[in-house]
């Protein structure tokens, strides 16, 4: 029969009260304070007058969305960016009160009715749908507000600059429409001013333009890269995703500005084995001790977004030590080896992304093995992984 384990167990392995209830012994924990410091930190970059929308999307860059746009609502932020209506929706369901842009292009032109209906602002590049929302207006009798998107040298969305103007007198001539916004997107912000230069002074020469029709909106351009490297940008608004969860927008920012990153990735050993010199780890064989070894195992894998690529390159801390991954990353699990870790037991707790003692495992660190940025590292960590506040 099995016992039930010891009050003292129980309260070890639940990990933090009032979160999600979980098992796995894998999760992301997400620091409040340290979001709300980087947002200080950004707010000391900008004059008392400019706006700040931070850029919510794709689960807050995988940290958790609507908890993070709740903070920015809390600390006074009355706009927030996301990706997607779905996104939008969810802030809304979570009580979030602030102005949301939906940044993707919203298709086909019938969704437009979805974001009006959850209050969520649509970017508008084409002059079918300032036409369609022309019509939605009408229809519902009401004062449709949206941004207007410039393609200046993104080559996503937006208009481009040629095609701006006859879009902008249309706007202009439309008084069931309200464009609140037009914005433009860096594409190279983080490693070549000049080219950054060019996008700037092409948008200035537009929002002049919508000026003067009469328009009256709020300029935005700057993400992180361009918020830090040229004030010039800053306009009416910024929009800072990476840098609001503490992650460098390019290469020595730390130098520039200090910022804490927010998430941490922690796991606890659920095995351990003492194995002799010459004995396999996992798929393939890629691993093979050179020396008696402890092995042990951790409930993390590539389905949580711990990338494959991780395979025999990554390290992970335990007891404030550096231990490397022991052969593939598999789908749920991975091989750590903790020889000469002293003391090292089951339910010690790992930390894949995060600090322990004098160590730190940072995201960067991660993005350089698996040849990708930052930005990829955190919103691959997949839904599955309870994500917890602190
Ligand atoms: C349109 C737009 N604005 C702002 C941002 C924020 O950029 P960053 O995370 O580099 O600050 C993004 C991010 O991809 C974006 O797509």
């Amino acid at each position: 029969m099995t016992k039930e384990p010891p009050p003292e167990a129980v309260k070890k392995f639940s990990i933090v009260k009032r979160q999600p209830v979980f098992f796995r012994q894998n999760w992301v924990e997400i620091d409040k304070s340290d979001f709300h410091f980087n947002l200080k930190k950004i707010r000391e970059y900008l004059a008392k007058d400019t706006k700040i929308m931070p850029v919510i999307k794709a689960n807050a860059y995988g940290h958790g969305g609507a908890v993070l746009a709740k903070e920015a609502q809390r600390a006074g932020v009355s706009y927030a960016a996301v990706s997607s209506l779905e996104e939008g929706i969810e802030f809304r369901s979570a009580g979030i009160k602030m102005n949301i842009l939906v940044l993707d292009a919203i298709f086909p032109p019938e969704n437009l009715q979805v974001a009006i209906a959850h209050n969520l602002t649509p970017s508008v590049s084409k002059m079918s749908a300032v036409l369609a929302l022309e019509d939605l207006a009408v229809r519902l009798n009401k004062k449709l507000n949206f941004h207007f998107e410039i393609d200046t040298g993104m080559g996503r969305v937006g208009a481009r600059p040629e095609e701006a103007y006859s879009i902008l007198q249309k706007i202009a001539q439309t008084p069931e429409i309200s464009m609140t916004g037009m914005f433009t997107h860096f594409s190279v912000a983080d490693t070549d001013p000049v080219f950054t230069r060019a996008q700037r002074e092409s948008f200035a020469k537009i929002v002049k333009y919508a000026k003067n029709l009469g328009l009256k909106f709020i300029a935005h351009a700057a993400n992180s890269a361009a918020l830090f490297k040229d004030k010039r940008t800053h306009l009416d608004m910024v929009r800072p995703g990476i840098s609001l969860y503490g992650l460098s927008p390019f290469k020595y920012a730390e130098r520039l500005v200090k910022l804490k990153p927010v998430l941490s990735w922690k796991a606890r050993i659920t095995a351990i084995k003492r194995v002799p010199a010459g004995f396999c780890v996992s798929y393939g064989r890629t691993f093979v001790t050179s020396r008696e070894s402890l092995i042990a195992t951790i409930p993390v894998g590539y389905a949580d977004g711990y990338s494959r690529q991780l395979s025999n390159k990554a390290d992970v801390l335990v007891r404030g030590k550096r231990c490397p991954i022991a052969g593939r990353v598999t789908m749920d699990m991975t091989m750590i080896d903790v020889t000469g870790i002293k003391g090292v037991s089951c339910g010690d707790e790992v930390a894949l992304i995060g600090v322990q003692g004098k160590e730190q495992i940072k995201v960067d660190e991660l993005a350089k093995i698996q040849d990708t940025i930052n930005y990829e590292v955190t919103c691959a960590i997949s839904q599955r992984v309870p994500r917890i506040v602190v």
